[in-house]
This record gives C-alpha cells, sequence and structure tokens, in this order.
C-alpha cells in the first residue's frame, strides 16, 4: 500500500542560520505537481555534484552557497551517495540541520550509485545517505545510472520496499533510456517513476528526442542537469577564455574542439538575443528549459552565483524570445 506523502523529517539539531542577515529576498519558485500523489516537486533545484569535489578549505565557501540559496527561497537540493563520497549529503545535512526550523520545506534528493544496484546495496546506500543527511526519509530517491550488469527488478523491487517504508517519498531514475524506463517501470506494482535526470540544456538536446517524449507520454518529470552548460549560459568562455580541462571532462562534448567554435558562436548570438530583449542570458537558458516541460537543477560554488541564478530565475523572457533562443541554439540562420 501507497505509504501517506510527507515531507522528509531532519534530525532536531541547533539552530543557526547558515548566511547573515543580509541576503537579498526570498524568490518565489513554483511547484511542479508529480504523478502517484507525491510531494510536489520545486521548479529550480540548487545541485550538489561539485560540493563533494571541494577541498576542506572550500567546505565553508559551500556550506554559505546552500545556505543562501535555502534563505533565498531554493528548496529542491541535489545530491547524491557518490558525490564527494558521500561529503556532498553530508555538508547539506549539515547546513539544513541549521536552518531555521532545521528546514522541514527543504526538497532533498539524492541517488543510489551504479555500483550498489543490487537490493541489498540499495538499501544500505539509502540508509548511509540518510545519516549523512541527517534525515528520516529522502523526498526522492534516484538511480543514479543503470548498471546493464545487474536486472533492473532486483533495484526497483528494493526501491518500491523503501517506498513503502515510507523511507523515501517517490522513486525516479537518471540517465535512462526508453528502454531502460519501460523496464524499470515492469518492476514496479504500485510505486510509480516520477522524475527522470538527464543533462539537457539550449546546446545539448535533440530535436526529436525519444526519451523525452515517452517521459511526457508517461508523467515523468525530467529534471534538467548541466542547465547553465557550465557557466557558459551566463557568457562565460564567449570571448575566448581558457575552458579548464575539468570544465570540458565534466560537460559531456560541448568543449571539444570539433564543437567548441559553433556553441561559442551561437552563444554569442544568443548573448546578443538576451542585450536585446533587456534579460539575462541566463533567463533564456533556464526558462527555455522550463517552457520545455523541464525542471532545471543548476550548480553553483559560491553564493554570488545563487543571487545572479536566482535574479536570472526571476525575469521570464517573452516566448517570442525563447523561441528565437531555441532556433540560434539548433544553429538555424532565421
Ligand atoms: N544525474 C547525473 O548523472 C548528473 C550529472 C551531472 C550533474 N548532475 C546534477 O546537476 C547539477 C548541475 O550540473 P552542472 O554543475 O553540470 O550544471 P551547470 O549549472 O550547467 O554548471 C554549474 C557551473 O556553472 C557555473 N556557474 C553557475 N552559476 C554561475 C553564474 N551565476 N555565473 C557564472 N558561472 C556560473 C559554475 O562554475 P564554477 O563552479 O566553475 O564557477 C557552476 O559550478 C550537479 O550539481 C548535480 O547535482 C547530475
Amino acid at each position: 500500500m501507497k505509504p501517506p506523502s510527507r515531507p522528509s523529517k531532519a534530525s532536531p539539531k541547533k539552530k543557526r542560520s547558515a548566511v547573515g542577515p543580509k541576503s537579498p529576498l526570498p524568490v518565489k519558485i513554483e511547484m511542479v505537481k508529480l504523478s502517484g500523489g507525491a510531494r510536489p516537486h520545486p521548479a529550480l533545484g540548487l545541485g550538489l555534484w561539485a560540493s563533494g569535489r571541494w577541498t576542506n578549505e572550500d567546505e565553508a565557501r559551500t556550506k554559505a552557497t546552500i545556505g543562501r540559496a535555502y534563505e533565498r527561497g531554493m528548496r529542491w537540493f541535489d545530491t547524491a551517495e557518490v558525490y564527494g563520497n558521500g561529503r556532498s549529503e553530508r555538508v547539506l545535512g549539515e547546513v539544513l540541520a541549521r536552518a531555521p526550523g532545521t528546514a522541514p520545506d527543504a526538497y532533498v534528493v539524492t541517488k543510489v550509485s551504479w555500483e550498489h544496484l543490487r537490493a541489498n546495496q540499495v538499501r544500505a546506500s539509502l540508509i548511509g545517505s540518510l545519516e549523512r543527511l541527517a534525515r528520516r526519509s529522502a523526498d526522492l530517491y534516484l538511480v543514479h545510472a543503470p548498471d546493464a550488469h545487474v536486472p533492473l527488478s532486483e533495484t526497483m523491487g528494493a526501491l518500491e520496499a523503501l517506498w513503502k517504508e515510507g523511507k523515501v517519498g517517490a522513486i525516479g531514475v537518471s540517465n535512462f533510456s526508453v528502454e531502460e524506463l519501460e523496464e524499470a517501470a515492469r518492476h514496479l506494482s504500485e510505486a510509480k517513476i516520477v522524475v527522470n535526470q538527464l543533462r539537457y540544456n539550449l546546446f545539448l538536446r535533440d530535436d526529436v528526442d525519444p526519451v523525452r517524449e515517452y517521459c511526457r507520454a508517461h508523467n515523468i518529470l525530467i529534471e534538467a542537469y548541466t542547465p547553465l552548460a557550465r557557466g557558459l549560459l551566463h557568457g562565460r568562455y564567449l570571448d575566448g577564455t581558457k575552458v579548464p580541462k575539468e570544465v570540458r571532462q565534466f560537460a559531456n562534448r560541448l568543449f571539444e574542439p570539433d564543437m567548441l567554435p559553433q556553441i561559442l558562436a551561437r552563444g554569442r548570438a544568443l548573448r546578443d538575443l538576451a542585450n536585446d530583449a533587456g534579460v539575462p542570458l541566463a533567463s533564456i537558458g533556464l526558462h527555455w528549459l522550463r517552457k520545455m516541460g523541464t525542471v532545471p537543477v543548476f550548480g553553483a560554488s559560491r553564493p554570488e552565483q545563487i543571487d545572479s541564478n536566482l535574479a536570472a530565475w526571476a525575469v521570464r523572457p517573452p516566448d517570442r524570445v525563447l523561441d528565437r533562443a531555441d532556433r540560434i541554439a539548433r544553429g538555424d540562420r532565421a
């Protein structure tokens, strides 16, 4: 039987705000309905992949970044057991524990690693994640990526049992193809797959995308990761700044030599469009994703980036601008 949908509860901890009183005002972020009666999902999220990669010295800045996001009204936080080997989850747990009211309204998403998809591993992974997050449940638990060597029957069965126990509010997947989505759904009896988290932005998408079509037809919300194309959709690198190796490495094909010149040319055309329309470039990147029915989860490494991304979110460019951006990013000259 489906457990009552409820927000995850944080363990009681000391209450102290993570950032000072001078943050700008909170921004309104709409909630999106999920299928199967799951708790509604915020339309914009902060991803904490980088939080696990940083050195100890960066931890205070990471915490301030998460704290700023919370203070500014962000509630969806995306992490994973593999991010920094659990460090990202721990840092998030520590910040939320200090937020006002121990952040009962945070929407916490974490993921089981593709290396832990056996039934007993899934349960152990979630328990480890919840301990690090200092929460009794995760609002949404995703399979980070499929593993061809582990049958999805095993993984989905274990996830459904955790859902029935109320340890996860909803079940989702990430980086799944249509075939994998179909196979996973076959092994759930009462629960539904409510989310597929995918790399998706103005530059990295196909016009005809069977996964997107499948998700739309089956009420599976797409969480769009790398929505800012690693800063390109903030204007970064457009004037010839060298792309750091780490960014190149983790940005799929965007920065490869055969792609980069055309991406930069399109990025500059998008920047001109944004200037003409009087909107930030990132507003176009984020709201184009929203117009496509997805919800973006951006990364940020410092509090100012939260402010700048929320300022971009607060401006919804007109449809004609988003449609033109779509054509420019596709490479149409029209
Ligand atoms: N499911 C998966 O397999 C998967 C894979 C990848 C990511 N994700 C999730 O998606 C999240 C976002 O992915 P992403 O980091 O690739 O996305 P992104 O939002 O496209 O890129 C984030 C980077 O853009 C730069 N940036 C952000 N705000 C900026 C601003 N205002 N001005 C200038 N630069 C800015 C920052 O780079 P600097 O830090 O260099 O300043 C930041 O780290 C991850 O944190 C993770 O939670 C999931």
